[in-house]
């Protein structure tokens, strides 16, 4: 099958899917009949630029990566228009995430669903704070909003919870959700201070450019909403989610940690309770060594499913990058092209 993208972002993960999708371009005809043309991009810096026969994605990203602007097929749409005007059958938002507004990554999802595309995103805004309704525009229009990439970038979650998992009830989940503050925490065990690791995390690139977000918990919280409104099937709201982060954490801590055979992570849960209700926090929690979320050091990420079936499963792998969060947006374009 055909598809025609548009990608609204063309930062990291823009570029990162971009250039998947040209290395593995022939691989990915074989092996899956998925077949592309990418026909618009959009992105603040670069500008919007549009070719209904497909746009020279090569020359874009070298623009892309000398930061000068698009040459070629440029439009004078706004964002908003180029998505509902183009005739991309799919939609990749991949702009900044912005959880208190969720803006503008709101308004692209819902001019694309509302005008009968596919969307796909990384983008943890329209999941966190309007899924219920954006899943709702999707539905009408008979058309996917898919969110791999909205949490622990292609580790697969979403995907593992409605594909390999389904027909398991999961009762609860707990994971390390933030990679930089998992990072942070690693480091202080083996004796850094707070600050000094800190500007490490972000000359690293885990933090996010305003750190607050990470070590505030807040990044983590995101996630545990779209957990608990798409895995859990509660409908949550953001600000309603008990939040703490590792601020407070001092070497005090870690040594009362240690001396109790446990370390400290940065632990996003959420757990059915009665009622059909759950139970949604994140919070700094001594883990017991012998616990597999434990072991997971440095800026990996990890989730434990409690099930009633299969009992405890855990996942670890990479929570953020440029492959790896492109690979997210790859995984959920081939669930479109299978027809899911
Ligand atoms: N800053 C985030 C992290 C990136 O450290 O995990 C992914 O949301």
């Amino acid at each position: 099958m055909k598809h025609k993208i548009a990608l609204i972002g063309f930062g990291t993960v823009g570029q990162g899917i971009t250039e998947i999708l040209l290395e593995k371009k022939e691989e990915l005809k074989k092996k899956y009949k998925f077949e592309y043309d990418i026909v618009a991009v959009a992105d603040f810096a670069y500008g919007n630029v549009y070719n209904p026969k497909g746009l020279d994605m090569p020359k874009m990203l070298k623009e892309a990566k000398a930061k000068k602007k698009f040459s070629k097929d440029v439009v004078k749409l706004n964002t908003v228009q180029l998505i509902e005007k183009c005739n991309a059958t799919v939609v990749c938002e991949l702009t900044y995430t912005d959880l208190k507004t969720g803006k503008p990554a709101v308004d692209h999802v819902k001019a694309a669903l509302s005008s009968g595309k596919h969307v796909v995103t990384s983008n943890k805004g329209p999941a966190a704070l309007k899924y219920i309704e954006m899943k709702k525009i999707a539905d009408k229009k008979k058309v996917k909003f898919l969110i791999e990439g909205t949490v622990v970038a292609g580790t697969p979650i979403i995907n593992l919870t409605e594909g390999p998992l389904a027909g398991c009830e999961i009762t609860a989940i707990k994971g390390i959700l933030n990679g930089t503050t998992n990072y942070m925490l690693t480091e202080m065990e083996k004796g850094m201070d707070y600050k000094a690791v800190l500007k490490v995390a972000q000359d690293l690139g885990y933090a996010e450019a305003d750190p607050t977000g990470d070590v505030e918990g807040h990044d983590a919280r995101g996630k545990v909403c779209i957990l608990g409104n798409v895995v859990m099937g509660v409908p949550m709201k953001i600000d309603e989610i008990d939040c703490k982060g590792i601020t407070k954490i001092t070497a005090a801590d870690i040594k009362t940690a240690k001396e109790k055979g446990c370390r400290w992570k940065l632990i996003g849960s959420i757990e059915k309770v009665k009622g059909g209700k759950v139970k949604a926090s994140v919070s700094p929690q001594m883990v017991e060594l012998t616990h597999p979320l434990a072991g997971v050091m440095g800026a990996k990420n990890a989730l434990t499913f409690t099930t009633d079936l299969l009992g405890d499963v855990t996942i670890v792998g990479p929570g953020a990058g440029r492959k790896e969060t492109g690979f997210a947006i790859l995984t959920d374009l081939l669930r479109i092209n299978s027809g899911m």
